[in-house]
């Protein structure tokens, strides 16, 4: 499979506080993926947990503190850091499509603008035609936007409105981040439908970042559970997520009632410490809540072990 997108061994520190009071933050941690080409490939995990600062240095507007980020264009040319934003072959789409529009305008200036930035069409009526068939992909048409602002729609239609502007460019990778998380219960499963079918009808992939272990089982192929900043389980999303071998994973699991996978993930997990403290943790950062915990668990990381075809961080395995 082609990887459109591969991350080897990113870390990103953040250091907060005064310059007396340093504290460091391994926001991300040694984490390596990749994503293929035509797949989605999900990254999940509680609030906190790095996912949005992955997103960010993907798209260069974080840099890595190690490690290499590349992206990899139709033709197979390797771009990273800032370029990647630069050739719109990968676009954003966000948690809150009301941020993502300015209130006061037009939602078609931002078609136009796009079109006009990457010079899409030479003509006004080659712009609309190009537009149409970007909203069409989405389900809408020109005319059901034009002249429209954002209030005019609902949460769902504007993010469908939001993904068709970043399928302007063809792009070969969405990246993700929250994209339901604000849009109503009832059309999320709509969404979600929609990313597959850009998959299968265009080829695209899509990195899906999400908190929701259910809808993140309901649309990916692949995926990775962080806690923080490491990856402590990745694989085939059955895999991960049906039969789960690290116990991280087992106990989100149990917050998904069995009966309704579209139910959502149930309130965060129970913290045994601050979410500060458990990034701050020697060892395995789940040793504070795990049940299996060892005497090396608060000492030492695990490694990576492959278990059953799934990529698990745990010493249970080793
Ligand atoms: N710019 C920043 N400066 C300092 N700390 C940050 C910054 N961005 C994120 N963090 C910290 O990094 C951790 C991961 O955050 P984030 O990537 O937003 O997680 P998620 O998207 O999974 O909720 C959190 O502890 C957060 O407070
Ligand atoms: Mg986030």
């Amino acid at each position: 499979m082609n990887r459109v997108l591969e991350l080897q061994d990113i870390t990103k520190v953040f250091h907060l506080g005064s310059m007396i009071s340093r504290l460091r933050i391994t926001a991300v941690d040694h984490v390596s993926f990749h994503v293929g080409s035509a797949e989605i490939f999900g990254l999940a995990g509680e609030s906190g947990c790095g996912k949005t600062t992955i997103a960010r240095m993907i798209l260069g507007f974080e840099e890595p503190t190690s490690g290499q980020i590349i992206y990899r264009k139709k033709d197979g040319t390797p771009v990273t850091g800032k370029e990647v934003w630069r050739t719109a072959g990968v676009q954003a789409v966000f948690q809150n499509p009301f941020e993502t529009f300015n209130p006061l305008r037009q939602v078609e200036r931002y078609f136009f603008e796009a079109v006009h930035n990457f010079r899409l069409a030479s003509s006004h009526s080659e712009a609309v035609a190009r537009i149409n068939k970007a909203l069409e992909a989405v389900g809408l048409s020109y005319k059901e936007i034009a002249g429209r602002y954002p209030a005019e729609f609902s949460g769902g239609q504007l993010q469908r409105v939001s993904i068709a502007r970043s399928l302007l460019t063809e792009p070969s990778l969405l990246i993700a981040d929250e994209p339901v998380s604000m849009v109503d219960a009832s059309i999320r499963m709509s969404i979600m439908n929609l990313f597959r079918e850009l998959v299968e009808k265009f080829g695209v992939s899509v990195l899906y970042i999400t908190h929701d272990l259910a809808t993140a089982y309901y649309v990916c192929d692949r995926i990775a559970i962080m806690l923080r900043g490491n990856i402590v389980a990745m694989g085939d999303v059955e895999k991960v997520l049906v039969k789960p071998r690290h116990p991280y994973v087992e106990l989100l699991r149990e917050c998904i009632p069995e009966t309704d996978p579209r139910k959502r993930w149930a309130a965060k997990v129970q913290l045994a410490e601050s979410e500060q403290e458990e990034y701050l943790r020697a060892g395995c950062k789940f040793a504070g809540r795990c049940p299996h915990v060892m005497e090396r668990c608060q000492r030492e990381s695990p490694k990576d072990i492959l278990v059953d075809g799934v990529l698990v961080k745990c010493f249970l395995y080793s």
